[in-house]
């Protein structure tokens, strides 16, 4: 029987959880909610000029307090003082909560911190790095994955994470290309959106929500010569097409906070840079949120060469807009600069409330601390699960011929009884984790290639042998005997090479992108036993693959694809799994094509037409834009892929043939539907990524040779054939123009609808005033 008291108790509980609910339909939280706000100001009013500055402070936490060492327990004096905004870097719930119990406790005005981490591709589940979750085109597959993250950092106590990074990159020498979704400013933009949804959730509020940083603001990408932390110089019509544009959808997405970046922009370091900060994104954009520098960022603007002393970089990065010091600890400068007048207090109020803004919208103030009994000892199934499904996803099949059968060489064959599996990468667990991992993240959850295949192997009667045959970076050559034994006598060879974690990531730039060590060699005497085989590639920077395609028969390009690399690839070579990645990224043929990408534009001598295959013979050959050593185009290009199954499509239908460019900029405009009948005609389910390219022509600046405006993933079974349709409306069609304003103009516009940034169906149309 249930007590009276009970009932009442178990209907209190039910109308709170009602309210709740409710309340979660109607009131999301936002950062310019009039409710925060008006906390915000009460609490403003109270704090003095100390205090204000003590929240724009960031610190590392394992730098320790002077920056030179472990941190630990030291930080509870500064946070008592009021002295710190945020802290990072610490994953221990208990050690954050006794932090923050300082905070609300022994502090005057008893604000939170924000404790932050950068929280990358996963936090215990790490799924493959963002480059390899770009390469599935699943924006809501991406969402999932950074919500399963958010849930389990939160759980540690870290609110806050660096993420998603949004660079687009050009250049496959940039080691940070890992990190984001490639060159493409139109899926960079649809991928910003869906970290953000997933780290922030539907609640900014909700406990198990984080906040998201976009970074790094702006241009980070463009380093030149892909050296990390190089200098970019670019016009401000390419900033605002090419590289802004997923900032902005992210800010549009709500992301609470951004990052500032290391580079110098045209001269001017971006965490100084009043035109990128202030104007556009705080003015233009109207951001709520704030921005923190990037680490030590406003210290190197000494390096940079803009301010000789500290104070002089805290002010010139203060005043540009950057409201969060990470780990410079310069700031603390502004307190004098304040008082000689130099810096206006208005201005740190406005950083503070920015700071204060987030830390309310994230319920900071209402739910400080974590129960640490919602740390997870292990990951749940079911997203060990999901991470499996999204690796399977991320895979890109880049070649598969035929064997002596006839059949292809993938999925692996009936007739295969002798297996090998070769290589440094197969049963290395720590490199499947990728660069950026959290700490949490651990190799003993990693299941290797090598565990996994010699499972599925079993289950189908193979005989598997193992040989590592060489390091990743090595030069000795005592393991190759051993792996030339196993592949001579094995039907089939699985090779897994590519680059160790460290390789790519920050500080990961390369000036050569070939297979490091004598990983060629191995595979060169791999193949001369004139053995097939299936290369598994492992990497962060798309690599230069001219010298190694013609020594394999398939070629599967698997990133780092996190925990479940190998059940992921064990399912993909045996085709439980049919591969649908696609490239977001040009690979090149050669380093000396860099930067390279598709979205390029025409130049006044385009190649087209030209045997670019080998040196000009003539003229007429010679004076195009070209090399005369290596022909212009990718080996891979952006929006390639392969699948067991094929398909085809149909002529483009168009719902119109011309626009008119004033309806279109005036919103009156119906816009453009394209469609075209994509059908499976191969023997196998699969998943197509339909893409939508144009191009304008007649317009008052040169427009790309191709644009991607739209792409869509859809499966088919055999034989199934749908019709996919895109609308072409103003979003698609307006470019920063001549006068720098973003705006439809007449033009001819070709369209594509096809498999990749080279291929499709085409049709045209016509933008008359
Ligand atoms: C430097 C990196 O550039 C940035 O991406 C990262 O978030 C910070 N360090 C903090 O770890």
């Amino acid at each position: 029987m249930i007590h009276k008291k009970t009932c009442f108790s178990l209907l209190a509980i039910f109308l709170f959880l009602f309210a709740s609910h409710f309340a979660g339909q109607t009131s999301r939280v936002a950062l310019d909610d009039p409710r925060i706000e008006a906390r915000v100001d009460a609490l403003l009013k109270q704090m003095s000029l100390e205090e204000k500055v003590g929240q724009l402070v960031q610190r590392d936490a394992s730098a320790g307090i002077t920056g030179l060492g472990a941190g630990g327990g030291a930080w509870a004096e500064p946070v008592a003082g009021g002295k710190i905004g945020s802290l990072f870097n610490i994953t221990n719930p208990s050690e954050i909560n006794a932090l923050q119990k300082v905070a609300l406790e022994k502090s005057r005005l008893r604000i939170p911190v924000i404790f932050a981490l950068d929280v990358i591709h996963g936090y215990r589940t790490t799924f493959p790095v963002p480059l390899g979750m770009a390469a599935t085109w699943d924006p809501v597959l991406v969402e999932r994955a950074s919500r399963i993250a958010a849930e389990e950092a939160s759980a540690a106590g870290i609110r806050w994470t660096f993420s998603p990074m949004v660079d687009i990159a050009r250049d496959a020498r940039w080691g940070r290309i890992v990190e984001g979704a490639g060159e493409d400013p139109y899926l960079g933009a649809a991928m910003a959106r869906a970290y953000v949804r997933g780290y922030q959730g539907k609640q900014l509020d909700a406990p198990d929500s984080i906040a998201a940083c976009a970074k790094h603001y702006v241009a980070h990408g463009a380093a030149e010569g892909g050296r990390e932390y190089n200098s970019v110089d670019m016009s401000e019509r390419t900033l605002r097409q090419v590289y802004l544009p997923p900032f902005k959808a992210a800010v549009e997405a709500g992301a609470a906070t951004l990052m500032s970046a290391f580079n110098s922009l045209n001269g001017v370091p971006a965490s100084a840079n009043e035109f990128t900060l202030k104007e556009i994104l705080k003015g233009e954009w109207r951001f709520p949120g704030f921005v923190v520098s990037d680490y030590t960022a406003i210290q190197e603007l000494m390096a940079h060469g803009i301010a000789n002393d500290g104070p002089t970089a805290a002010r010139k990065a203060f005043l540009a807009g950057v409201d969060m010091d990470m780990e410079s600890k310069l700031y603390l400068a502004l307190v004098e600069l304040v008082h000689s007048g130099t810096v206006p207090e208005g201005a740190v109020d406005d950083a503070v409330r920015r700071i204060l803004r987030v830390k309310f919208a994230l319920g900071l103030f209402d739910h400080p601390y974590t129960p640490e009994k919602a740390r997870l000892a292990t990951i749940k199934p079911e997203y060990l699960e999901f991470a499996r499904s999204v690796a399977e996803k991320s895979f890109v099949l880049l070649k598969n011929e035929p064997m002596a059968s006839g059949a292809p060489a993938l999925p692996v064959s009936s007739s295969v009884q002798t297996m090998a599996l070769i290589g440094p990468l197969a049963d290395d667990a720590p490199d499947m984790l990728g660069p950026w991992h959290t700490a949490e993240s651990k190799p003993k959850d990693v299941v290797t290639l090598r565990v996994a295949l010699a499972e599925r192997a079993a289950a189908s009667q193979i005989k598997l042998s193992y040989a590592r045959g060489t390091d990743i970076w090595g030069n000795s050559e005592t393991g190759f005997a051993a792996a030339l034994k196993a592949a001579s006598q094995a039907d089939l060879v699985v090779l897994a090479l590519g680059e160790d974690a460290g390789s790519s990531g920050e500080g990961g730039s390369r000036a050569h992108l070939d297979l490091p060590g004598n990983q060629q060699k191995l595979l060169e005497a791999v193949a001369a036993t004139g053995r097939p085989i299936v290369l598994i590639l492992f990497n962060g920077h798309p690599l230069v693959l001219t010298p190694v395609v013609p020594h394999v028969r398939a070629l599967v390009e698997a990133w780092f694809p996190g925990v479940q690399a190998g059940p992921a690839l064990a399912r993909t070579l045996f085709g439980d799994a049919n591969p649908s990645g696609r490239l977001t990224v040009s690979f090149p043929r050669a380093v000396g094509q860099e930067p390279l990408y598709y979205n390029a534009l025409n130049t006044g001598r385009p190649a087209e037409g030209i045997d670019l295959n080998h040196r000009p013979r003539t003229a007429d050959e010679r004076y195009h834009s070209r090399y005369i050593d290596e022909p212009n185009s990718p080996l891979f290009p952006f929006g390639y892929g392969l699948s067991y199954t094929r398909f085809t499509y149909s002529p483009l239908t168009l719902s119109k043939t011309t626009l008119s460019a004033r309806a279109l900029n005036s919103g009156q405009a119906e816009p453009l539907r394209v469609s075209a009948e994509v059908k499976n005609t191969g023997g196998r389910s699969g998943e197509e990524i339909v893409q939508l390219y144009i191009r304008e022509q007649g317009t008052s600046v040169a427009r790309p040779v191709r644009e991607m405006k739209g792409f869509r993933r859809m499966a088919l079974a055999p034989g199934e054939s749908k019709r996919v349709e895109f609308t072409i409306g103003r979003d698609e069609l307006a470019f920063w123009n001549i006068d720098m304003k973003e705006v439809v103009e007449p033009a001819r516009i070709t369209i594509w609808v096809g498999p990749s940034s080279v291929e499709g169906s085409q049709g045209g149309f016509e933008i008359n005033e």
